[in-house]
């Protein structure tokens, strides 16, 4: 009886080191994949994305010690009291080392402002020209459910006055008003930065869709914002000037995209009253967050449709551009 006792409780114990032994087998595989999958780890995971073409990497030699592309845990999100949401609305082609600059630069001087915000890298990843207008109103049709207000923002303009706020606005507020803007300085300027509501910006039907290539497509929403009877406020309490309240860092020496072909020219001068935010025709080929030095943006990869016969000038190039007026056509 004896012997038969302790040889069951030799097998008791014989069982008991092999669940003991294989629990701590289990322990280190699941901590070893917890450790791995931190730090280090998730640089695996950029270049296995990379590998399946993520168009805005490809498009620049990106530094990738600075850089994470990664799913945020929701958790991570900001949580914070201000009632209002906004929505930076980014409009972006291959500005890859402004936006190294841009994004930590934002997210600083937004949460000094106790701002409750995200940014949203609008990157046009067709071959037509640049669509400012065309990109604010996909990004705002892709956020409008989650914010109440918007920045329509410049990526290579920093305000550096930390009175110009981008609280909830009544009326539009522009935040580069001509006399502090470094550049431009006539009175209906509306360009650079603008914040307006979310209801505004609808019942203003957004901007047109019709400003392929540089320019003019601000004037145009000032125009729908007048004929709409917004006042357009300006910041007050301002004792920056033109060179010291906003920093432009219009990286090396960018061409613009000034040509003009078919009758672009002629048509871009009219007030639009058919295109807007209710017609914009895209494509949202993905969308991912990315992690610059701590700031987190959205990138949204947006492919424009053009309707040819409508603006023909959405591609100019295989056509004789319009030469009077645009200055600098040197060489080529
Ligand atoms: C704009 O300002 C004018 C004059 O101050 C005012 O009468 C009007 O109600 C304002 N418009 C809106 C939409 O607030
Ligand atoms: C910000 O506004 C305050 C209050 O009006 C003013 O005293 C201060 O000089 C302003 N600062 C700057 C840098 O403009
Ligand atoms: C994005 O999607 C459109 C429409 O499906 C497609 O024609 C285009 O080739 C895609 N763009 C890229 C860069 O993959
Ligand atoms: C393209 O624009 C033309 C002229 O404005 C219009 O008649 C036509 O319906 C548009 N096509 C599409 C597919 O929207």
């Amino acid at each position: 009886m004896n012997l038969s006792l302790s040889k069951n409780s030799r097998l008791t114990y014989t069982y008991l080191s092999m669940i003991i032994i294989s629990a701590m087998f289990l322990l280190s595989v699941v901590l070893n994949n917890i450790l791995l999958n931190n730090g280090k780890g998730r640089k695996m995971t950029l270049f296995e994305e990379k590998t399946h073409s993520i168009y805005f990497l490809e498009q620049c030699n990106c530094p990738s010690d600075r850089i994470k592309y990664e799913i945020i845990p929701k958790s991570r999100k900001r949580l914070l009291t201000y009632k209002h949401r906004l929505a930076v609305l980014v409009p972006y082609r291959e500005r890859f080392e402004e936006l190294l600059e841009f994004a930590p630069f934002m997210c600083k001087f937004l949460n000094n402002q106790k701002i409750n915000y995200d940014i949203y890298i609008l990157n046009q990843v067709d071959h037509y020209r640049f669509n400012r207008a065309s990109l604010i109103n996909v990004g705002f049709l892709q956020i409008q459910a989650d914010y109440d207000y918007i920045a329509m923002h410049d990526v290579d303009l920093l305000p550096l006055n930390s009175n110009l706020t981008y609280h909830y606005p009544e009326q539009p507020h522009h935040l580069a008003a001509p006399n502090l803007h470094p550049r431009y300085n006539y009175e209906k300027f509306i360009g650079g930065i603008l914040l307006i509501n979310r209801y505004h910006f609808q019942m203003v039907n957004g901007l047109s869709n019709r400003y392929w290539g540089w320019g003019l497509e601000d004037d145009e929403f000032y125009v729908r914002l007048k004929d709409a009877h917004l006042n357009i406020s300006r910041p007050q309490n301002i004792n920056t000037g033109r060179h010291d309240t906003f920093r432009h860092i219009h990286g090396r020496e960018r061409k613009r995209d000034t040509v003009k072909c078919d009758n672009q020219r002629e048509i871009t001068r009219k007030r639009d009253r058919q295109t807007g935010l209710h017609d914009v025709k895209y494509t949202v080929n993905s969308s991912k967050e990315l992690e610059i030095d701590g700031a987190l943006v959205t990138v949204i990869n947006i492919h424009l449709h053009c309707n040819h016969t409508a603006t023909p000038w959405c591609d100019c190039s295989n056509k004789k551009p319009e030469t009077e007026k645009t200055k600098k056509i040197k060489g080529k």
